[in-house]
């Protein structure tokens, strides 16, 4: 098989003549901090979850960390988390002085498992103070069951929404469930402003708190204190707050792909699709669930499951490398990161640790077209009528 000479990598931004132009547009005003151009991304974001409060930060981290931290997350806490995540997710409570108290996933949509969500409850009671679902690849997770648990208990949910900007959950935007929802616009997101993030949430107090914590304990920003309407230097911080603001800059190229977003959502579905098509009726691959009884999914990343335990996956991620093809996994278990391994050396979650084996991500993102896919599934094929029986694979 001839091997394309471009890297097909994971997923690269898809930025358009809109986003140059809203860029040097904030690069020309004058003003290129938090300023107009963030004020109307947090707006036109608020406006497309239909939620009240959108709060601009400089990544899904750091709204996530913001967020734990209104909500009251400190030394000597519990927080519930997945152990299927982005590090951030637990980093966050480890930064905050708390304990991440880990949560096996469902085996077909990779989301937190209601069960350990109770168990963990029956264990630690009332020192639990937040719980954080991911929606996975954006497939939410399931709100209905998790809203019982956060009502019964009175344990607030903080969604991790990395992945799921363009997702729903029974008819809502993701963005209006739980206390609050953090989205990523880092470089490989649905929609990006090369790192960023926002906090939604339709709580008055939890937003003023959001935006205190995120820019210095300043009950104003920057641009209210600086521009003409607003000028007053005396201002002082009352908390001793961070700095984590996005800026007008990366704001610009958010008001262009958002603008962009439909667009951008069904090259997006239309691809995964294609790829749903392409690996239907494969025998050693499982394709991921695209819909729950509740929830549309964002498309973000394109996970499969190499279900023939002949097949090493890391040996299948090499040949696929020298195909020239870029994968990843989404995700490498927390627990098992060297830190946390190390910590809470007891912690068995078995449905994780099989996918640890046996999850592969492929490039999806909406600058590829079917042919590169197609690249992708012949390379597959080409490598597995290849394979040998002892667990390797060749080209
Ligand atoms: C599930 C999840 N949570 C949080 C993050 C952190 O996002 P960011 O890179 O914007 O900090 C990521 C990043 O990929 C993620 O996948």
């Amino acid at each position: 098989m001839k091997i394309r000479e471009k890297f097909l990598s994971l997923a690269v931004p898809d930025i358009s003549d809109e986003e140059k132009r809203e860029v040097t547009e904030a690069l020309d005003s004058g003003w290129i901090s938090v300023g107009p151009k963030v004020k109307e991304f947090e707006n036109l974001f608020a406006e497309y979850h239909e939620v009240k409060h959108a709060i601009a930060m400089s990544s899904c981290t750091t709204a996530l960390f913001i967020a734990a931290k209104v909500l009251g997350v400190s030394k000597g806490d519990f927080v519930i988390v997945p152990t299927i995540t982005w590090q951030s997710t637990a980093n966050i409570v480890e930064q905050l002085d708390a304990t991440p108290l880990f949560c096996d996933v469902d085996s077909d949509t990779l989301n937190i498992n209601i069960t350990d969500i109770e168990d963990h409850i029956k264990n630690y009671g009332s020192k639990i103070k937040a719980i954080i679902p991911v929606h996975h690849s954006g497939l939410p997770a399931d709100i209905d069951e998790i809203t019982k648990i956060s009502d019964k208990h009175n344990i607030p949910v903080i969604y991790d929404a990395a992945h799921a900007v363009f997702s729903s959950y029974k008819n809502k935007m993701i963005g209006q469930y739980g206390a609050m929802s953090t989205f990523s616009f880092y470089a490989t997101k649905n929609i990006t402003t090369g790192d960023g993030g926002m906090i939604t949430t339709n709580d008055d107090n939890l937003a003023e708190l959001c935006r205190l914590w995120s820019y210095h304990g300043l009950p104003k920003d920057s641009w209210k204190r600086y521009s003409a309407e607003n000028a007053s230097p005396h201002v002082q911080s009352i908390v001793p707050g961070y700095k984590f603001n996005l800026t007008d800059i990366q704001a610009a190229l958010g008001i262009a792909q958002l603008k962009r977003k439909d667009d951008l959502l069904s090259k997006r579905n239309f691809l995964a699709e294609t790829y749903n098509e392409f690996f239907k009726y494969y025998d050693w691959i499982d394709t991921p669930v695209f819909q729950t009884e509740h929830g549309k999914w964002g498309n973000h990343v394109y996970v499969i499951k190499i279900i023939d335990e002949d097949i090493d996956r890391d040996r299948l991620m090499q040949e696929l490398r020298k195909m020239n093809i870029g994968t990843n996994l989404h995700f490498y278990p927390v627990h098992k990161n060297l830190y946390y391994e190390k910590k809470y050396p007891g912690v068995k979650l078995p449905v994780a640790e099989w996918l640890k084996e046996r999850i592969l991500t492929l490039p999806l993102c909406t600058k590829y077209s079917v042919s590169d896919l197609e690249y992708v599934r012949d390379s597959l094929d080409h490598i597995y009528e290849n394979r040998l029986a002892n667990k390797t694979v060749f080209i």
